[in-house]
């Protein structure tokens, strides 16, 4: 399947607001390989397939996710927005033909993070953050620091995405919450005399 027809496809599976989402995550990865080193044209590439489970219906998803020997957590399955990771794993595996294990793992992680994320895990999980189609108060910031240190950018979105989910009383994943304190261990060194903030 070649990018034209992949688009068509995913176009057809998602709701508009979702695909424009999704362009504008495959850009952002695109800018954001371009500048960290990573294939630009394979990080469009994931960056376009990551959401491409999430209008299935949760049923179905939980369904496609047990058929595929997929486990899913107590926290997957009362919350709503994290399973279509995993199930964007097995279809864009199964569906799209994806079969590059690092983009396959960009997708299976990008809604919780997780310790020690490869280059284009964090491209993708900050990408889905910065993409232009976002609208959040702060973002000018954060779409700048992607551009100077992505580990920081990374962080500043774990901050964006835990804070978000304690203003609406929603229950945390501890998955992002070990990326997170992975993170800092790691590099706090490099952020000792730097305000994290946001
Ligand atoms: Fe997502
Ligand atoms: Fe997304």
């Amino acid at each position: 399947m070649n990018l034209e027809e992949t688009k068509i496809k995913l176009q057809s599976m998602l709701k508009p607001e979702r695909y424009v989402h999704s362009l504008g995550v495959a850009q952002s990865s695109f800018d954001l390989a371009q500048k960290y080193g990573y294939d630009p044209q394979r990080a469009y590439y994931v960056g376009l397939l990551h959401d491409c489970a999430k209008n299935i219906p949760k049923q179905e998803q939980i369904e496609i996710c047990n058929q595929n020997g997929i486990e899913l957590d107590e926290i997957e399955l009362i919350t709503s927005g994290l399973i279509h990771a995993k199930t964007g794993f097995i279809v864009a595996r199964d569906e799209f033909g994806l079969t590059d294990p690092e983009l396959l793992n960009a997708i299976f992680y990008h809604a919780t993070g997780r310790e020690n994320m490869t280059l284009i895990e964090k491209i993708v999980y900050v990408s889905d953050m910065i993409e232009p189609s976002r609208k959040f108060d702060n973002l000018e910031e954060l779409r700048k620091e992607a551009f100077v240190d992505l580990d920081r950018a990374l962080l500043m979105t774990m901050n964006l995405v835990l804070k978000f989910n304690i203003d609406k009383n929603s229950i945390l994943h501890p998955a992002t919450l070990l990326a997170r304190n992975y993170l800092l261990r790691t590099t706090t060194e490099r952020y000792k005399h730097r305000k994290i903030n946001s």
